[in-house]
């Protein structure tokens, strides 16, 4: 393999552009021509690619967002599309790709791969933490900080007005984020997709804290969760409970930028070189992750199909020490 390419695809998440940073280096060292398309599978459809050197990545890795740009492509999910993404690469002489994103990116992969051979390896770039196959994705470890400070700034001032907060974290399809930043900011309850908490649940947990002579609390709602966002959820319980002062914060796309943690600034750096190594090393449509600290490949199809279970003892461990 003489020339690949490097995209990013899906949401954006902090640490992209190590990993970008990561395969285009690794490509370069190993004596491959690297290339970096724009804008996802769209830029790909489209041709916007464009020949990357060493330096071309340099001043990155502590970066937010993505260099190369994301898109989600409504194009590539069609036959159309990919062939004429197929034709860029041909026309190019492009032999792989590295895909950065999270399942969506993936799924498009396997696709392509399937109909025009060509060897695509993915890294696991989300800040949901959703993908079986890695024990973290590149960005996670980033969000779930940045809505840990503002759970604690949050925090300060609940405490000063004896005030509920329901704060809404994001994971349409996923309790990640929720769950960690709800255990590291202390939270009373934490609501996600994966398990179902009532709002007669909420209400009981929110008098427990009372009378426990606690004056305000923290409820961390994952947008996903069957009872809704935040907001839904502080209106139904307001129905029930209409004598205490509740607040809602929705903290949304802050989660999304921001500096990389150095934990995923060293993740993205690990998994982008297992990536093209990968590739240049026969592996082909699979994604590269780590799991126990060890760099592992699995085929996009088991990442895609299979759910990434949420450590059940993590929510029993919340119910204990938030009495
Ligand atoms: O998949 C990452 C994610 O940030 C989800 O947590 C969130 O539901 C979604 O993307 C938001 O996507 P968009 O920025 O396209 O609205």
């Amino acid at each position: 393999m003489k020339k690949i390419a490097v995209l990013t695809s899906g949401g954006d998440s902090p640490g992209m552009n190590a990993c970008i940073r990561a395969v285009i280096r690794g490509a370069i060292y190993h004596g491959v021509e690297a290339y970096g398309i724009k804008y996802g599978y769209n830029g790909l459809i489209e041709g916007d690619i464009y020949k990357m050197k060493s330096y071309s990545v340099s001043n990155i890795i502590q970066r937010g967002g993505t260099i190369l740009k994301s898109a989600r492509s409504n194009e590539f999910r069609t036959p159309e599309g990919r062939k004429k993404a197929f034709y860029q690469l041909q026309r190019r002489g492009i032999e792989g790709l590295v895909v950065i994103g999270g399942d969506g990116t993936f799924t498009g992969a396997n696709i392509f791969c399937q109909e025009y051979g060509v060897p695509v390896v993915g890294a696991p770039g989300t800040i949901d933490n959703d993908l079986y196959g890695t024990d973290f994705t590149i960005g996670f470890d980033t969000a779930v900080n940045t809505a840990l400070n503002a759970i604690d700034n949050i925090r300060d001032t609940a405490n000063s007005h004896d005030r509920i907060f329901f704060i809404e974290v994001m994971g349409r399809d996923s309790g990640y984020i929720a769950i960690e930043s709800g255990i590291g900011g202390g939270a009373e309850l934490i609501m996600v997709p994966e398990t179902s908490t009532s709002i007669e649940d909420v209400i009981h947990t929110l008098g427990q804290g009372r009378n426990h002579e606690k004056t305000s609390s923290i409820v961390v709602v994952a947008e996903g969760d069957e009872e809704g966002g935040a907001i839904e959820v502080a209106a139904k319980v307001k129905e029930r409970l209409n004598d205490k002062d509740f607040k809602v914060s929705i903290l949304g796309h802050i989660q999304r930028g921001g500096a990389p943690t150095a934990m995923d600034r060293i993740l993205a750096s690990r998994l982008g070189l297992a990536a093209v190594e990968g590739l240049l090393n026969g592996k082909r449509s699979m994604m590269a992750g780590v799991i126990n600290n060890r760099i592992v490949y699995t085929e996009f199809k088991e990442c895609i199909n299979t759910s990434k279970p949420l450590e059940q003892d993590m929510l029993r461990m919340v119910k204990i020490l938030s009495i």
